[in-house]
């Protein structure tokens, strides 16, 4: 007769702890983590800078690190690799892509730019690289007003691709832009009904609002503005509730700069988490820090679309 004999077999790896475990990585590599609003809070949290995209674009034009580490969606560390064509540019994972980006596809816009030989194309930032080399200036929701009132009045305008945010430019410049029809899956997806249900329920909150919303929703709202906007805004006004009609995760830092304000998420339609971006949320902070430890999901493009695609970028930040 055998003596039974349990065998205990103890794990040889201990849990990673990803915020140590990333700092060293941060040192060994030279790297900068630069990272957007919508990240998830523990991505947030361990970000040398956090910001809009015109914020993140500066960033990038002008950081010395040799690694950008880019938290955030492709359309975004390809700027970033635009700008910086020698360092190496990380994307946590590369499927972070973006709806407003994919609503415009290169061959289509080609054939509605050709529509309109005599129109100065503006696009925002959320576009592929290869829309961004079809155009003349780039904006961001931060600067778009701004650009467009520096363009002669007599000079027509195409902007693409957001057709909320390129409606709420033409409100606030009265330029007469032609626009094309894209849009953002998440923006799109709040409710006018539910957010004027919130206000009865919360009577002194403020609404705020990105403009990349519908202006069903734009019409509620107090204040309008880029993520940095926003998150200035939430600090400087006197009111001390705010329903917010963006992606969720700009509430972590808006949490953090005024801890004693509330900040109700403005509902999708539907009982989803919609109102969350798909794409953003796909980075994960073990995603961050596996591409950090083996230098790859790496962001690259061909030269002749880089280069044409940097000179929209340029005139963007020499114009905001
Ligand atoms: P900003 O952070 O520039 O306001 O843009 C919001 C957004 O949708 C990024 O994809
Ligand atoms: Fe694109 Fe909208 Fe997500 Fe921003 S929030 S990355 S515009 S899908």
């Amino acid at each position: 007769m055998f003596a039974t004999t349990l065998f205990y077999q103890k794990p040889t790896t201990s849990p990673i702890d990803y915020f140590s475990a990333i700092a060293a990585l941060k040192q060994e590599l030279n790297a900068v983590i630069l990272a957007h609003y919508y990240q998830d809070p523990d991505i947030q949290d361990v970000a040398d800078y956090l910001g809009d995209s015109l914020g993140l674009s500066q960033q990038a034009a002008t950081t010395d690190a040799d690694v950008i580490v880019f938290a955030g969606v492709h359309f975004m560390a390809e700027t970033a690799k635009i700008l910086n064509p020698d360092k190496l540019v990380l994307l946590p994972d590369l499927n972070a892509g973006c709806s407003l980006a994919d609503s415009c596809p290169p061959d289509a816009f080609a054939a509605f730019k050709a529509q309109y030989p005599n129109h100065l194309v503006i696009s925002y930032i959320n576009c592929t690289a290869e829309i961004k080399a079809m155009s003349d200036i780039i904006c961001t929701s931060s600067n778009a007003v701004k650009i467009v009132n520096q363009i002669p009045p007599d000079q027509p305008i195409i902007f693409a691709p957001d057709r909320n945010l390129g409606r709420y430019v033409i409100e606030q410049t009265g330029r007469d832009m032609v626009l094309w029809q894209g849009s953002c899956m998440v923006h799109e997806t709040f409710s006018e009904k539910k957010i004027v249900q919130l206000q009865i329920q919360h009577p002194e909150a403020e609404v705020i609002a990105h403009p990349e919303c519908e202006d069903a929703v734009l019409r509620h709202a107090q204040y309008i503005g880029s993520t940095t906007a926003l998150l200035n805004y939430v600090q400087r006004s006197a009111q001390h509730s705010f329903i917010v009609a963006t992606e969720p995760g700009i509430i972590h830092q808006m949490q953090k700069a005024a801890p004693n304000k509330q900040f109700i998420p403005a509902p999708p339609m539907n009982q989803c988490a919609c109102n969350e971006c798909p794409h953003m949320r796909l980075n994960t902070l073990e995603k961050l820090y596996l591409a950090m430890k083996n230098r790859a999901p790496e962001v690259t493009l061909p030269e002749s679309t880089r280069l044409a695609a940097l000179k929209p970028i340029q005139r963007m930040l020499e114009m905001s």
